[in-house]
């Protein structure tokens, strides 16, 4: 089939590079001509496991180029948006890309075509761009396929993803936009992957909706672990226990600094804000607490380190490991871990930060964070350690190498994911995160 994705982050240039892999020709689109130079030479803008392979694969294929030229889709069937919806000042999401994406590819439309949104969109930005599209190209449809990647399993969820959720219109359109979203994901329908056909309205609630509920998740067990402190319980044995209830599950129930990234903490603020314009503000009112259980977890790592440092971090030296939102990623929008690491900064503390990925991003951001090329540099001298993001690197190591590094054996393990028995034998004084 030949397809078109407009804009090529995260989310486009995965789908792009896969859809090509499955044996689509694609032509990818993207404003910023360095974004599509990389591409093109085969290279991939951000740390993505399996994405360098999977680009090399399409590329070598001769199924997808890279453009900065919209004319380009002219002649694809079905056309991805695949833009990004950042926060606005207000909390609402910005929607000038996808605007501005849908007003460059209408003149290249033509009857028959459709164009599927992907990108995460207020309720209501679906019928709203279906009128415009139609309006210009008759004949020409637009449909919502919310994505469900997540970071580090970007290729993997793209290419054989839980579910399929089509929201089409009612009639003739919405059966034929079925029939070719069918023909572009064939391979894992034939898989058994699950497809749900469902309206516009709903197929972007049920992305938002999955999103706020993740983040409320994470939430809920990061408020069981502010008690679980105060009350000398252990928050980690009580997400173990009652993840064993099916009904709740034990994943995303891991307390620690909370939740970051491009995606969650965006999608439940945007999703507020719709609510209140729709006049039902109140029916999401619990997520302005589920933002505030987030935020709390980074101010309190920051106290935590300071009365580990017998009540102030100035002056001390800080080892920080983790500067992305989550391991096997390069990202560091709205990192818990990043964000403490300035604060720290802020606080006077000499932190010395590592991580396996992130060290050139976090620099772009906070160039105040002082970043260093291995863990044993960060922890050389220091009087304490933060373990802020939970990479296999730091999980793995040696406590007693470790103790031999730093100047005090203290480590505040941000994201629960040390050997506690092993470094406490090692000599430290283990902080854990609600435990
Ligand atoms: C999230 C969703 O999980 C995807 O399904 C969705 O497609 C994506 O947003 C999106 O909207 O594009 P992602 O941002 O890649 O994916 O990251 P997650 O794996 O959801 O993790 C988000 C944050 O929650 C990370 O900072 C992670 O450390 C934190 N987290 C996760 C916890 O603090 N505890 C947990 O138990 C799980």
């Amino acid at each position: 089939m030949r397809i078109s994705v407009i804009g090529c982050g995260y989310l486009g240039a995965v789908h792009a590079a896969s859809m090509a892999k499955l044996g689509h020709e694609v032509v990818a689109v993207d404003v910023d001509p360095v974004k599509i130079e990389r591409l093109a030479a085969g290279e991939a803008p951000f740390f993505e496991p399996g994405l360098p392979e999977t680009l090399a694969e399409a590329l070598a294929s001769g199924r997808i180029r890279f453009t900065t030229d919209m004319a380009e889709v002219a002649g694809s069937t079905v056309h991805f948006l695949a833009v990004g919806t950042p926060q606005g000042p207000t909390g609402a999401a910005d929607m000038r890309y996808v605007d501005a994406a849908v007003a460059s590819l209408t003149p290249y439309l033509t009857a028959g075509a459709f164009v599927v949104g992907k990108s995460t969109v207020p309720v209501g930005t679906a019928a709203r761009l279906a009128a415009e599209v139609s309006a210009a190209v008759p004949g020409a449809t637009l449909v919502w396929n919310p994505e469900f990647l997540r970071e580090g399993f970007a290729v993997q969820d793209t290419v054989s993803p839980d579910r399929f959720v089509y929201g089409v219109p009612d009639g003739d359109a919405g059966q034929r936009a079925v029939a070719a979203l069918d023909e572009v994901y064939a391979q894992a329908l034939a898989a058994g992957t699950p497809r749900l056909v469902v309206d516009l309205a709903t197929a972007e609630l049920v992305k938002i909706s999955a999103n706020a509920f993740l983040a409320t998740k994470i939430s809920f067990i990061n408020a069981m672990a502010e008690i679980a402190e105060v009350a000398g319980a252990d928050v980690t044995a009580l997400a173990d226990a009652i993840g064993y209830d099916d009904r709740i599950g034990r994943k995303f129930l891991n307390a620690g600094l909370g939740f970051g990234g491009g995606c969650l903490p965006k999608d439940i603020r945007a999703f507020q804000a719709r609510a209140d314009e729709l006049g039902v503000g109140r029916s999401l009112g619990f997520l302005a607490e589920v933002d505030a259980i987030n935020l709390r977890r980074r101010a309190h790592v920051a106290t935590l380190a300071g009365e580990l440092l017998g009540g102030s971090v100035a002056g001390r030296r800080v080892a920080v490991l983790g500067l992305a939102f989550k391991p096997n990623s390069d990202d560091v929008r709205d990192s818990p871990a990043l964000d403490i690491a300035a604060r720290l900064v802020e606080l006077g503390a000499t932190v010395l930060a590592y991580d396996p990925a992130a060290n050139h991003t976090a620099a772009r951001v906070r160039p105040e964070v002082e970043t260093v090329d291995s863990a044993a540099e960060a922890l050389r001298d220091a009087d304490l350690v933060l373990v802020l993001t939970e990479w296999a690197e730091f999980r793995e190591l040696d406590p007693r190498v470790v103790a031999d590094l730093v100047a005090a054996p203290v480590v505040l393990d941000g994201r629960n994911c040390l050997d506690r028995d092993a470094w406490t034998a090692a000599g430290f004084t283990v902080r854990g995160m609600g435990r």
